[in-house]
């Protein structure tokens, strides 16, 4: 039986599951050519707005580390110390809209096979407000785009009206998702915060709205650690540092619990994964949990800065997963999409050495049943 490597999510056919996400990776048009040249099937631009940003001074992106000797976590450079997370507060793409707007129809000229998302982001204040999101809608998608992708989820913005700020209220991922929907002629993703509650609530305001995808996680609310001899954070402008984001192996099993949060929610939805990605190990578990395509940033970020190294492996990773499993009749990636994602359960369904010691965490009260289908 042969292999396929093949995707449709969101009725866009990808060559495989594998995208890098909108980020460092993906902030130029020579990044995302040589991205596709590398083997990714898709990618998400850089997020996308309507006036210039300013970046923090000096450095917008650093990387934590950890070693086996003393289990300490820090952006210092120490042999033989292993990836922890990054670390980031850098805003949305420096370029505007019509810098980007070329530049988009150019990399869909020479690889038109490949998938471009192009990820926005704009207020939500009030009526110009989502205007200015259709107006970014409409210019992508003239420009060539196969998808949008609403940045509900960028964890650092001081405005109210954006990035996760959107995201942590379920009335305006409705509202924006719904004002996009009415302009977009193709699917609309929307990323959300993982720094909400209950996510699953965020994602079916989406839905409401007309979300085809729901795309998880951007990075999570963090700060860097303070230098036990300076007594500065690690990153600091001035002794200062406002809260930034964090990605990476360290945000996997979180970032995990997020997606399953919402695939069990919305078994027959589409969803991406993101968070911790670097080999097929870790995108089979969101593959495991129902998501049909993953996204890749800190990863790629350390592998010649769009990841020619970890599209092989993925790759590899895939077929061999196949491979091992092709006396199951396995044949592609629908064949085992959220063969896992039924396995999550309340606490008392779990089986401990005896049932009826178990009572949910209540006393147990005379003449009364155990309320064991109560979660913990
Ligand atoms: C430096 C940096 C910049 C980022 N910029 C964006 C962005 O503009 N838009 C966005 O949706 N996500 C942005 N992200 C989040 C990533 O796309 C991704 O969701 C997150 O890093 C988790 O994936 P990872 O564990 O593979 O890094 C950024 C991440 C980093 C590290």
């Amino acid at each position: 039986m042969s292999i396929n490597r093949s995707v449709s999510f969101t009725g866009i056919r990808f060559d495989n599951p594998f995208l890098l996400s909108s980020a460092p990776p993906t902030e130029s048009e020579s990044n995302i050519l040589r991205a596709f040249e590398a083997g990714w099937a898709g990618v998400v631009t850089k997020t996308i707005g309507l006036h210039p940003v300013v970046n923090v001074v000096g450095a917008k992106a650093k990387f934590m580390r950890t070693s086996p000797e003393d289990a300490y976590v820090s952006m210092k450079k120490r042999p033989g110390a292993a990836l922890h997370s990054s670390w980031n507060w850098e805003l949305i793409s420096d370029k505007t809209i019509d810098w980007w707007l070329p530049r988009l129809r150019r990399i869909k000229e020479a690889f038109p096979d490949r998938v471009l998302i192009a990820s926005i982001m704009a207020g939500s204040g009030n009526d110009k407000e989502l205007k200015n999101w259709q107006h970014l809608a409409r210019d992508c998608q003239d420009a060539g785009v196969d998808g949008l992708e609403l940045n509900f989820s960028c964890p650092h913005m001081d405005r109210r009206d954006m990035g996760s700020n959107i995201g942590k209220d379920q009335g305006l991922c409705s509202v924006v998702t719904e004002a996009v929907k009415e302009a977009a002629r193709v699917p609309v993703w929307c990323k959300l915060t993982p720094a909400t509650a209950e996510i699953e609530v965020e994602a079916a305001a989406c839905f409401r709205g007309g979300a085809d995808a729901i795309v998880s996680s951007n990075t999570f609310p963090s700060i860097p650690l303070i230098d036990p001899e300076t007594l500065e954070f690690e990153i600091n402008v001035d002794g200062f540092v406002s809260s930034g984001g964090l990605g990476g192996p360290a945000i996997l099993p979180l970032s995990l619990a997020k997606m399953a949060q919402m695939t069990r929610a919305f078994p027959d939805r589409s969803f991406s994964g993101i968070g911790g990605i670097s080999d097929f190990n870790q995108a089979l578990s969101y593959i495991l949990l129902g998501c049909g395509t993953v996204q890749v940033c800190t990863a790629a970020m350390l592998d010649q800065a769009v990841g020619p190294n970890v599209i092989k492996r993925l790759l590899a990773g895939l077929d061999a997963f196949l491979e091992r499993n092709a006396q199951r009749g396995w044949t592609g990636v629908e064949d085992f999409r959220g063969l896992r994602r039924d396995r999550i359960v309340s606490q008392s369904d779990i089986r401990r050495p005896d049932a009826a010691d178990y009572h949910s965490g209540y006393e147990v009260a005379e003449g009364y049943a155990p309320q064991t289908s109560l979660s913990g």
